[in-house]
């Protein structure tokens, strides 16, 4: 159905082969720690915005969550800089994303029966064609008009550095180029699939864990206010000092793993795992979920304790990181560096100037929250409730001097 849909550029639906290869190679070489540091002051920009965003219309958490998430990868792909909160870039690729949730193993017969992919649009029973059709339109625009804005921008020199302006200056002259443009280009629009929903998911997980973990909360503010103190906000020189939050950033990977079964892959040869035999094409499936909520590596599993990773304030080499969050071997997650230093900028900066308490009743009891999340190959929290508030005057004071909102 993926291929149906018009994602097989997609480096996540390639199978392993030259295609693949030669896009996680463009895409490791614009994703590494070393370039990714240079990415800090759009993600500190974006999240500054997020905050006062906040402070304006806390309700709407979950949305500003996402469209700040989203605004980083847009302005370190493409150098948009996104003003609006209905941004046509925005809609589009948030069009496109939305389609890719609609996959997972065996929901279209078309993925058991891949020989339904010859019937017809019109046939009775065919709605799968007919949505393929719109899928593959909207796809379309998605990769090539940010694409071909860049590149135009480009070649009448007012194009803003980003990461395609170093993709097409990086193109080679003769016969590869043509190619080489096209992986490029699916580089660029797999950055967004990648990495929106699923950082933009994980810090919505968190802020549902400091509605539900009051103590968690004040640790972590209290580990800021001792470190930093109340004058200024975290930025990412703070990372190394502040291991309670890096602490939160792991646990909130583990606790509710936003791609819980992994990304299914097919064995591309025949196999034996404990015993078990599995033949060459088999769809294999990893369960993440199990692994990261394993109660011998991880007790009280289903508790948010970031406390586990730690030991005497330093790692715990004895507890396994929550990598296990973003995949496997070859295939583990290319924008892992990007995607955990968003996080760490957008818990640091919001627990810095924010309380985050549960919702209320009419009688304005606590409800108690629970984490739900939406039952998809890329799983969020359900749309849920709670209150954010500035922790003083001087916070607001700070929140608003930190950006002009204005070029916003
Ligand atoms: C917290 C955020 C993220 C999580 C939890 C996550 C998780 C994952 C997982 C589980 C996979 C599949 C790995 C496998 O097949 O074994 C994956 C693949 C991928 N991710 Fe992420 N990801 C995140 C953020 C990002 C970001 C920010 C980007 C881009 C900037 C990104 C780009 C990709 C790409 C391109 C792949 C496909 C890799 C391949 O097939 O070779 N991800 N991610």
């Amino acid at each position: 159905m993926a291929q149906l849909m018009g994602w097989g550029w997609n480096m996540i639906n390639q199978g392993y082969g030259s295609t693949w290869r030669a896009q996680r190679r463009t895409f490791n070489n614009q994703f590494r720690p070393a370039v990714v540091s240079g990415f800090h002051p759009i993600q500190m920009r974006q999240v500054r915005i997020l905050q006062n965003r906040l402070l304006d219309t806390p309700e709407d958490f979950l949305y500003h969550i996402r469209h700040a998430v989203g605004s980083i990868i847009l302005a370190v792909t493409y150098g948009i800089q996104v003003k609006e909160i209905n941004d046509p870039y925005i809609e589009t690729a948030e069009n496109a994303s939305k389609t890719i949730g609609q996959l997972g193993p065996g929901k279209y017969l078309v993925d058991v029966l891949p020989v339904l992919k010859y019937v017809p649009r019109w046939f009775p029973g065919a709605g799968f064609q007919r949505y393929a059709a719109y899928c593959r339109s909207l796809l379309s625009t998605f990769v090539e008009q940010p694409w071909n804005f860049v590149k135009d921008s480009w070649l009448d020199g007012t194009a803003v550095p980003c990461i395609t302006t170093k993709l097409l200056e990086e193109l080679p002259e003769g016969d590869e180029r043509a190619e080489q443009e096209q992986i490029s280009k699916h580089v660029a629009a797999v950055a967004y699939i990648g990495g929106t929903d699923t950082t933009a998911f994980n810090a919505q997980c968190f802020v549902l864990a400091m509605a539900m973990y009051p103590d968690v909360q004040k640790k972590a503010q209290a580990e800021i206010d001792a470190v930093i103190g109340r004058d200024r906000l975290p930025d990412f020189n703070d990372m190394d000092s502040l291991p309670f939050i890096s602490a939160i950033v792991k646990e909130t990977l583990r606790w509710q793993p936003v791609i819980p079964m992994g990304v299914p892959h097919y064995s591309t040869q025949d196999d034996e795992y404990d015993g078990f035999f599995i033949p060459k094409g088999s769809m294999v499936i990893g369960n993440s979920w199990s692994i990261l909520h394993d109660p011998v590596m991880y007790p009280e599993p289903e508790e948010f304790c970031p406390d586990r990773f730690l030991k005497d304030g330093e790692w715990n080499p004895h507890i396994r990181d929550s990598v296990a969050a973003f995949g496997y071997g070859r295939r583990i997650c290319p924008g892992h560096f990007m995607a955990t230093q968003t996080l760490f900028a957008i818990i640091s900066s919001v627990l810095s100037v924010f309380d985050i308490f549960p919702p209320t009743d009419e009688s304005g009891n606590p409800i108690m929250l629970r984490p739900a999340m939406s039952p998809a190959i890329l799983s969020g929290p359900l749309p849920f409730k709670c209150s954010i508030t500035p922790r003083s005057d001087a916070a607001a004071v700070l929140i608003r001097q930190s950006v002009d909102t204005s070029s916003s």
